[in-house]
């Protein structure tokens, strides 16, 4: 039992209940606690306190006085996870006056000796849905398996290698595990492998990060946990102690990313891939419950970016995001609208999405597959497969092109031209993108407006195309410059158009 005790990573979040630690008693508390000094309850001569004190500092990178100065007793009052910083193996090591290991990147020496492991999630909390779990979780495990040798499967049912629950109060774990209601604690995972992350039932969990804690976050550390890693003393490591919201950069630091390839290797290809912690916050946003409804005036992708967009023969804009989508016309934006509603049988979280005038038609794209609806109706023989038509999979944006008469896609460095009549690539493509004269790769969307220009979107930015010079004429900022995709208020709107 003591083992597990050891070995369990407590995370604590500000609005704790745990005090701030002021007093030299409670800075020895913290010190045993975190693995600093290595007896609980029993005296400690002063150059053992002091040794304490000057390890605590060294490894959370402060002036290393070996005194409780103002930033020392700052750090140890600041929310953080309750696994100890020295795994209790090493505490004597430390206490024995040798440094801590010169080692930057944190893991213990246990670690899984298969790299496919099934994860499963045993129950929820109460205050988001089953789905909104699943992808929080789903997502959690992806961020380290994009950068690792580790594949990861959910299962349903029967005995899984990671499990995920939700717990109240004490649960079998030992007195020091009970959970402790809102605030404190919030989760405890275990190392290989007793593959275990339990999380309290009480506090309000979110994905969006504005109330309660964030699930998303906490997954993505105690995951950590489970795979074999310890804290890190790099601060912007998912894996530091300490907590932090959620930002706009990556979630991994080079230290995690190190320390679970150190454990588990690299992904096929040494391709690393992490998308940026914005993209994350929107990605969980859209799954989270409605309940910011009326609080912002601009829908939510006016903050993130979008999945895909494109206009249809009346002028209408469609915005793609996750699950849902918004039309704005004449200037005004709908309310979100389920995708399946529109366009049953269309797989959520689109790739690209274009509109035909030929045909009249909307085609959408996604992994290997394309979608073509008239109206509401999904046309006989679709989904069919992209490489039946010549195309790649994963195309980047798609758009009519007028000059041609055809479709056209990105992907990657080079675009391809579709033929609708035939559906087939037309001869001499794909060529190479930058025939395009200094678009970027990998943008969200494109539309042509009804006066002809192309409009090209990534991320914050577009670029308008001018079809007739073969050239970009203008670009910026697409929610401070284009009122047609959504992102002003009416006020300001009717202030553009008068102008
Ligand atoms: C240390 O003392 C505290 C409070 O007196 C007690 O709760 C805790 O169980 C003790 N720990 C050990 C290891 O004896
Ligand atoms: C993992 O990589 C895939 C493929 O590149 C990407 O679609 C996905 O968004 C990435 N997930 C995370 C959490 O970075
Ligand atoms: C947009 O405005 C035009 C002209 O004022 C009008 O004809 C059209 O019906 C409006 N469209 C929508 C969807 O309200
Ligand atoms: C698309 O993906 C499928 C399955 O992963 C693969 O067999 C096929 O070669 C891919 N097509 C292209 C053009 O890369
Ligand atoms: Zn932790």
């Amino acid at each position: 039992m003591e083992v597990f005790v050891l070995l369990s990573a407590l995370l604590c979040v500000q609005s704790s209940v745990s005090s701030p630690v002021s007093t030299a008693d409670q800075a020895q508390g913290f010190l045993e606690r975190y693995g600093y000094l290595q007896k609980e309850n029993e005296s400690h001569s002063a150059a053992e306190v002091r040794s304490a004190i000057r390890a605590f500092q060294r490894w959370s990178q402060l002036p290393v006085s070996g005194g409780l100065d103002r930033v020392t007793l700052e750090k140890m009052s600041s929310p953080r996870c309750g696994v100890q910083d020295a795994r209790g193996q090493r505490v004597s090591r430390v206490f024995s006056g040798r440094h801590l290991r010169k080692k930057r990147f944190a893991q213990t020496e246990e670690k899984w000796h298969k790299r496919h492991l099934t994860y499963r999630i045993m129950n929820g909390p109460r205050n988001l849905s089953p789905s909104q779990v699943h992808v929080a979780v789903k997502t959690a495990f992806q961020l380290w398996s994009n950068v690792s040798g580790l594949i990861f499967q959910e299962l349903q049912q029967g005995p899984a290698d990671i499990r995920l629950a939700f717990f109240e109060g004490e649960h079998n774990d030992g007195t020091g595990n009970a959970f402790d209601g809102p605030g404190g604690t919030l989760a405890h995972a275990f190392f290989p492998f007793r593959g275990e992350a339990h999380f309290d039932m009480s506090e309000r969990w979110t994905l969006n990060g504005l109330k309660g804690h964030n699930l998303f976050l906490v997954t993505a550390h105690e995951i950590g946990h489970t795979l074999g890693l310890v804290h890190s003393p790099v601060r912007h490591a998912l894996m530091s102690p300490y907590y932090k919201k959620m930002g706009s950069n990556t979630l991994l630091s080079w230290d995690d990313i190190t320390a679970v390839q150190q454990l588990y290797g690299k992904p096929p290809g040494d391709s690393v891939q992490q998308l940026a912690g914005r993209a994350l916050r929107w990605t969980m946003q859209d799954w989270q419950e409605e309940d910011s409804k009326g609080g912002s005036l601009t829908p939510p992708y006016c903050q993130g970016f979008f999945d895909a967009v494109t206009m249809d023969e009346d002028g209408t804009v469609l915005v793609f995001q996750g699950s849902r989508f918004w039309t704005v016309s004449n200037g005004s934006v709908s309310a979100p609208l389920p995708l399946q509603m529109r366009w049953p049988q269309l797989s959520l979280a689109i790739e690209a999405a274009a509109f035909s005038p030929l045909d009249s038609k909307l085609y959408f794209f996604k992994g290997r597959r394309i979608w073509r609806y008239s109206g509401s109706d999904l046309d006989p023989g679709f989904p069919m497969k992209s490489s039946d038509l010549g195309l790649p999979n994963h195309s980047d944006c798609a758009f009519f092109y007028h000059p041609l008469g055809h479709m056209v896609l990105f992907r990657g460095s080079r675009y391809y031209v579709l033929n609708l009549e035939s559906l087939s690539v037309e001869p001499y493509y794909p060529r190479a993108l930058h025939d395009w004269k200094g678009l970027p790769r990998g943008l969200n969307g494109a539309l042509t407006r009804p006066d002809g220009k192309l409009y090209f979107f990534k991320e914050q930015q577009y670029w308008r195309f001018d079809p007739g010079k073969v050239r970009i004429t203008a670009a910026g900022r697409w929610t401070e410059r284009l009122p047609w995709i959504g992102c002003q208020t009416t006020s300001s709107l009717q202030g553009n158009d008068i102008l």
